[in-house]
């Protein structure tokens, strides 16, 4: 597949990833390489990765808990401490080899160690792969709040590996496929089109699918990689997707297990509902977008204190600006109008609608 040039790294593709990855080490005078994985991909992928690697640089693992409760700044403690412990300086690089929070922690990790080294992501889940990974956009949560914390530094490449989506389970598959079918809500018809049909797809079917979420994305951040404009239509679905996430988060021991990718769901339903109603999209259109992503997502129970918290935790959206909630909106299938507000009345009847 071929390699995607982004801003300022490429993005490299299965047979591609290794003969760059082993390229750089021997040409780059690294002074050592930091591979950091979570307790999943330390068991599921690590060893197939480290089999591909050929480098005299000296290869050091770090490994933390699996799970979005890690992601915060105490694991980022422990991860600058063991950089500092095993000898890391300012020519080590970093692989992370992960999902979304090993590349999102990562490579906030890396542009903050010692102002800034260098990092590869080596996403290896279907969400990593087509949003978390590209981009530059890196962090933690802050308690339960998403994202708060971070900062954009770009990865010196992206290295996508889709044999590593063997191992992955169901609900993962599903959560990377929210992101998927953004990309075709807010950018193009066509590629949106093509997940009306999903039951026979073949390997190579979902590489190409992957290929061309990937552009799409950075289609767009190129345009805008700080996010003043364009880059906020990525934000589909997000804002009310984000509240539900955290606020999931922040009920654990009541709510059910939501990934992030679920939460999207949600979150582009409940936002193309307000689409609808500021009559930016056509109630066929909404329908259809209702219907294909029900197909896939199990509809969530919410009640009406479930909706209220959901609301107040959207005053902490780090998308919003002078204190307003932003939301970026359908205008039709394939494009999006960005700034947008919302009445929590409206917000109350997209929730209602959702329901039934
Ligand atoms: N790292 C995700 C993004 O930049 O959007």
């Amino acid at each position: 597949m071929q390699t995607i040039k982004a801003n300022n790294y490429s993005v490299y593709f299965n047979q591609e990833i290794y003969s760059y990855l082993n390229e750089i080490l021997l040409t780059d005078a690294y002074s050592k390489v930091f591979v950091l994985v979570d307790s999943k991909t330390s068991e599921y992928c690590l060893t197939d990765f480290l089999a591909n690697i050929a480098t005299e640089v000296e290869i050091e693992i770090i490994e933390f808990e699996a799970g979005e409760q890690f992601k915060n700044i105490e694991t980022c403690f422990e991860i600058w401490s063991a950089l500092t412990d095993l000898g890391g300086d300012r020519k080590s690089i970093i692989l992370n080899l992960g999902g979304g929070v090993v590349t999102d922690l990562g490579g906030f990790v890396a542009s903050t160690f010692k102002r800034g080294i260098e990092y590869i992501n080596v996403p290896t889940t279907l969400l990593a792969m087509v949003d978390a990974s590209i981009g530059g956009k890196n962090g933690v949560d802050l308690g339960n709040l998403k994202n708060q914390i971070g900062t954009i530094t770009t990865p010196k490449a992206v290295l996508i590996d889709t044999q590593f989506l063997a191992t992955l389970p169901q609900n993962e598959m599903r959560s990377g496929l929210a992101e998927m079918l953004k990309h075709g809500l807010i950018q193009d018809k066509e590629y949106w089109n093509k997940f009306k049909n999903l039951s026979s797809l073949t390997t190579v079917d979902l590489d190409n699918l992957i290929h061309q979420s990937v552009e799409i994305k950075n289609t767009i951040v190129s345009q805008d990689p700080t996010e003043n404009g364009i880059r906020k239509a990525l934000n589909f679905g997000h804002t009310l997707g984000h509240a539900i996430e955290s606020y999931f988060l922040e009920n654990e021991e009541e709510k059910q297990q939501l990934l992030h990718g679920e939460a999207i769901a949600i979150g582009m339903i409940l936002e193309s509902y307000l689409s609808l109603k500021k009559e930016l999209i056509t109630n066929q259109e909404y329908q259809e977008i209702k219907y294909i992503i029900l197909d896939l997502f199990e509809r969530v129970e919410f009640s009406s204190i479930d909706i209220e918290k959901i609301i107040d935790l959207l005053i902490h959206d780090k998308k919003n600006e002078f204190g307003k909630v932003q939301f970026a909106l359908l205008e039709g299938i394939g494009k999006v109008k960005i700034n947008q507000f919302a009445t929590n009345e409206l917000i109350i009847s997209a929730f209602d609608d959702y329901k039934n």
